[in-house]
């Protein structure tokens, strides 16, 4: 199978999952528990059909729009997502530079493996970047200095990481940072030498954005579950947020908001948006969906602060339908990881390409010149 013949992100999976050692595969694509959240997170936007009219003389579209405060050629955002270099040596570089190409927002984790100041500096195309709050304050504190100073766009504070989620698939295969060679995964490595060579032979890992490697933080190749329930803080509430807020002074949004209540909330310590998200189902597993989540939080608060519908997009379509149900625009992670992970740049080129054609022909379809007509009137819930 070549980049060529993969026509959705489905395809790409299974690229990704051909080219990739198991315990990194299962690393991007398990989530917490029995993965019903994951799972539900995309068969959501299955549940509600879309009403389309026709005739509309739909020759010029425009696919455009706003997200805070800056242009996005699509409503689509490319979320923050940890450990890139080790899907594809190209890691953070090729996704941000995918994103530049198509014109698209992007985000770098906290756990990134590139430098704050080689990305703001590689690309002009707006750019988050992802918070994880440490209990070490002054690590806090100089991330966020370092986006202020490299001229980051925004800060997204992830909320929903307060432990970790039970990630059984990677309990399984013991996936660690830098990645361990255990005996019951060394046959998937040895049958993946394009991955293992550029692993071992391109730059060495290094999560570079936290004073120290992880490993040197506990001594040794951790879990991510052992990372975030040593180094990140347990304690972290509304204060700590309107704090980071404060800190930050930019513009500032809250990832992993599902409540109607916590929506409020973030207005009260002005955030400018919230990402409803519950990290792609893999945190609390039995968590509602996005976007069934979507409608109460919109009606509640979509006045005052932008939503942002994180999880779950695999189609062009389901991006239209969060745009519908009220949505400033969609996110997403392993829509372009799997493309990541397939063929490096030319694979997240590949899949913002699928994308950008499916919300094309689905506007199209649906009888719309632009993103601002799509509304309710044009879903029905089955
Ligand atoms: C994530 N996500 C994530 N979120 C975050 O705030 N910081 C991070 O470091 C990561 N890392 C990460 C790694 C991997 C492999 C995945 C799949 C996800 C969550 C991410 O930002 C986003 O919320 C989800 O990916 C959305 O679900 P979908 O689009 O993957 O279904």
């Amino acid at each position: 199978m070549r980049l060529s013949d993969c026509h959705n992100i489905g395809d790409l999976r299974l690229l990704a999952k051909r080219r990739l050692p198991w315990p990194v595969f299962d690393y991007i694509d398990g989530a917490a528990d029995d993965e019903i959240t994951r799972a539900r997170n995309t068969a959501a936007f299955d549940e509600v059909d879309l009403v389309p009219n026709v005739l509309a003389g739909v020759a010029e579209i425009d696919t455009s729009c706003t997200i805070m405060g800056r242009r996005s050629a699509l409503p689509l955002m490319l979320s923050p997502t940890a450990l890139q270099r080790v899907f594809h040596w190209q890691g953070e570089r090729a996704v941000a530079r995918a994103a530049e190409r198509f014109g698209l927002w992007f985000g770098i984790s906290s756990l990134a493996t590139v430098t704050i100041e080689e990305i703001a500096s590689l690309v002009s195309t707006p750019k988050l970047f992802q918070l994880y709050v440490h209990k070490d304050a002054g690590l806090n504190a100089s991330m966020i200095a370092r986006c202020r100073a490299a001229g980051f766009d925004a800060m997204a504070l992830t909320v929903d990481t307060i432990v970790a989620g039970k990630r059984e698939r990677c309990a399984r295969s013991g996936f660690t940072t830098p990645p361990r060679f255990t005996p019951s995964a060394l046959w998937s490595y040895a049958t993946r030498p394009r991955w293992a060579l550029d692993y071992v032979f391109r730059e060495k890992f290094r999560l570079p954005n936290l004073d120290t490697h992880v490993s040197e933080g506990t001594g040794r190749a951790v879990s991510i579950a052992e990372y975030f329930n040593t180094m990140l803080d347990t304690a972290m509430d509304w204060d700590t947020a309107a704090r980071i807020r404060q800190d930050w002074g930019g513009t500032f949004c809250l990832k992993g908001v599902m409540s109607v209540a916590d929506a409020r909330r973030a207005v009260e310590i002005g955030a400018d948006a919230i990402m409803v998200s519950n990290h792609g189902g893999r945190q609390l597993d039995g968590s509602r969906a996005p976007f069934d989540q979507l409608a109460e939080i919109v009606d509640a608060v979509g006045g005052e602060i932008e939503v942002i519908c994180d999880g779950g997009v695999r189609r062009g379509t389901h991006v239209l339908k969060a745009l519908a149900q009220g949505a400033t625009a969609a996110s997403g992670g392993r829509l372009y990881l799997y493309a990541l992970a397939a063929a490096g740049q030319a694979g997240v080129e590949r899949a913002l390409t699928l994308l950008k054609d499916e919300i094309e022909r689905g506007m199209r379809l649906m009888g719309v010149t632009s993103i601002e007509q799509l509304d309710r009137e044009m879903l029905r819930q089955r």
